[in-house]
């Protein structure tokens, strides 16, 4: 994988977080890509919690997970992420993924909505155990536009700093609203 991409990136924070036997959560499961990274760190004794809208999702997710072996490690639940808080308990996750918009290949407008992101993320930082950390990928222009990310963005810039380490990073240079990484820290 090229290591400037935005999942390269997120996946190598995230991986420094983590521990064999944690909890993880990918709150957009999407082909599966995120949820086999998370099985591989979550090991044997951990368990991954993911969520999709989309059974399109979930059956290419669970051929890939079955690829590997990994169909045990993991629990997909067709389901908003904006409803996770039925699904985990407070303080139980290690790490909670994030990667926003459409699904890569399939309909466009079946994508994230800034509204119900942001009860998910809400309810995320109340299921990450302190010292937990939050991996967001934040998409920008063409068909996504920018109210999802300006939102998550303001939303962000209010979390309480005796309780969250925020850090927001940039690609630079390049131009066409590239992807946005962002990390939160739980303290
Ligand atoms: C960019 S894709 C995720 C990519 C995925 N993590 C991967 O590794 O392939 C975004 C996914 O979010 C899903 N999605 C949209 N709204 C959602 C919601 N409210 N709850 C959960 N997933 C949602 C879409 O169906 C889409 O599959």
């Amino acid at each position: 994988m090229n290591q400037s991409q935005i999942t390269y990136w997120c996946h190598e924070v995230i991986r420094s977080q983590s521990r064999q036997g944690g909890y993880y959560i990918d709150a957009t499961m999407g082909n599966g890509n995120d949820t086999l990274f998370l099985c591989e760190l979550a090991g044997d004794d951990g368990h991954v919690l993911a969520f999709d809208i989309q059974e399109e999702a979930l059956c290419t997710t669970r051929e890939l997970l079955q690829s590997h072996g990994y169909e045990k490690r993991a629990t997909l639940v067709k389901d908003g992420h904006e409803h996770m808080d039925r699904y985990a308990e407070q303080e139980l996750a290690d790490v909670i993924c994030f990667n926003f918009g459409y699904l890569p290949g399939g309909d466009h407008e079946i994508a994230t909505k800034l509204q119900t992101s942001i009860v998910a993320v809400e309810k995320g930082l109340q299921i990450l155990k302190s010292s937990g950390m939050m991996s967001l990928c934040i998409y920008s222009g063409g068909d996504t536009g920018f109210e999802e990310k300006e939102g998550i963005l303001t939303y962000l810039k209010e979390l309480p700093a005796k309780k969250y380490t925020v850090i927001v990073n940039e690609y630079y240079n390049r131009g066409n609203h590239p992807p946005m990484p962002v990390f939160i820290f739980k303290k």
